[in-house]
């Protein structure tokens, strides 16, 4: 049976870690879930990959048997394409789906995917149908709160939802236009909880514990959903189950500890994606965990100076291992850093979907 209560049930906590691209990979997921993530989620999956085997999209879906509950996130334009994909991945048993409607990228909307779907309801309807029956794993859908151009209520997106037989809804508080240096809109999380049924994940610049609990107590959304936030700062996960209304700083890891986390997550990555494979995304997480750090222009230069994964991981295992001291977050330094990494992580995005063909 596909309940709604079959999943909350298996989600024992309220921060759950978002899809992204060409970062939520085994490595990454494990990071957060230590760190107390209760659900995570692969990156999204092209459901056309699926269907013509490309090794990709199955690598990009494959998961664990420490990672449960997991969600494979499934990209798809057309319904039969999504159910047939989800009939494959099946196999993998993950404990959800999550079918994405909230992409914004060019690439995939021109496609009919991501946001694109939420321009006529009945076919966002009519995919959420199709793949919900076409298994009986539950079926979630994360969107962007009023479609293209705000075109959409986020009410009507939600009664499509789940009466169209979704389990669970994820609302990123933004449409496909409003860019990261735009706040996220949170009223329109209290508006999607105010007609919801199923549970309603709500999703958007949430960068610290006290945020979580602020967007929970301002919404009623039954959970959050972090995505940058967790770059660099995976603790926020243990900060939002230990129930810390904190910032980000409060209780972030000792130098050791720090230490230790960045060295085994970077080895994590050269040894899932091998020596070659592996560099961008080791020093992608070398930085994220380094921007909060005075010097760490050094450690850009030194990741850059090599181009083995080896050589990335010394780099990064000698900048943490001298203890660099904190930025002030609230100095001219740390915020004008934390700004361009909350915007540019953006520019990378495209720069993936770009390569990746
Ligand atoms: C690097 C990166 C990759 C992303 N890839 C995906 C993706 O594959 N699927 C998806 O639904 N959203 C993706 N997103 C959007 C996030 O899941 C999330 O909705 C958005 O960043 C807002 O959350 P935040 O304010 O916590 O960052 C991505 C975001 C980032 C930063």
């Amino acid at each position: 049976m596909r309940t709604t209560e079959d999943i909350v049930n298996k989600i024992k906590g309220k921060a759950l870690l978002a899809p992204m691209l060409a970062t939520t990979d085994i490595p990454f997921r494990r990071v957060c879930r230590e760190y107390g993530a209760a659900l995570t989620c692969t990156e999204m999956v092209s459901a056309a990959g699926i269907l013509r085997s490309s090794s990709r999209s199955f690598r990009n879906a494959v998961f664990g048997p420490d990672e449960h509950p997991i969600a494979i996130q499934i990209v798809a334009a057309d319904p039969d394409d999504g159910a047939a994909a989800a009939v494959e991945l099946q196999r993998l048993q993950p404990d959800l789906f999550d079918l994405n409607c909230g992409c914004p990228s060019d690439r995939v909307c021109e496609a009919g995917a991501g946001a694109q779907l939420l321009d006529d309801l009945s076919r966002f309807g009519a995919i959420i149908e199709a793949v919900s029956n076409a298994t009986t794993i539950p079926v979630s859908v994360k969107v962007r709160n009023r479609g293209i151009n705000a075109k959409q209520s986020v009410r009507d997106i939600v009664r499509t939802a789940q009466d169209s037989g979704a389990a669970m809804i994820t609302i990123h508080a933004r449409t496909r236009s409003t860019p990261y240096g735009v706040a996220a809109d949170w009223t329109h999380i209290a508006d999607a909880v105010s007609v919801a049924r199923i549970p309603v994940t709500g999703n958007g610049d949430i960068f610290s514990a006290a945020d979580a609990f602020r967007m929970m107590d301002e919404t009623g959304c039954h959970s959050v959903m972090v995505a940058r936030g967790a770059l660099g700062t995976p603790w926020i996960f243990r900060d939002i189950a230990q129930g810390r209304s904190s910032n980000i700083h409060e209780h972030a890891p000792e130098p050791a500890e720090l230490h230790a986390l960045v060295v085994q997550h970077l080895g994590s990555l050269r040894d899932e994606f091998g020596p070659i494979r592996a560099v961008p995304r080791m020093r992608k997480h070398a930085l994220w965990y380094a921007r909060r750090f005075q010097e760490s222009a050094a450690l850009r230069r030194a990741l850059f100076a090599d181009e083995s994964a080896d050589a990335v991981l010394d780099a990064t295992d000698r900048y943490f291992a001298a203890e660099p001291r904190p930025l002030d977050p609230d100095g001219s330094d740390g915020r004008r850093i934390e700004a361009a990494f909350r915007e540019r992580v953006l520019y990378w995005i495209a720069s993936v979907l770009q390569t990746q063909g």
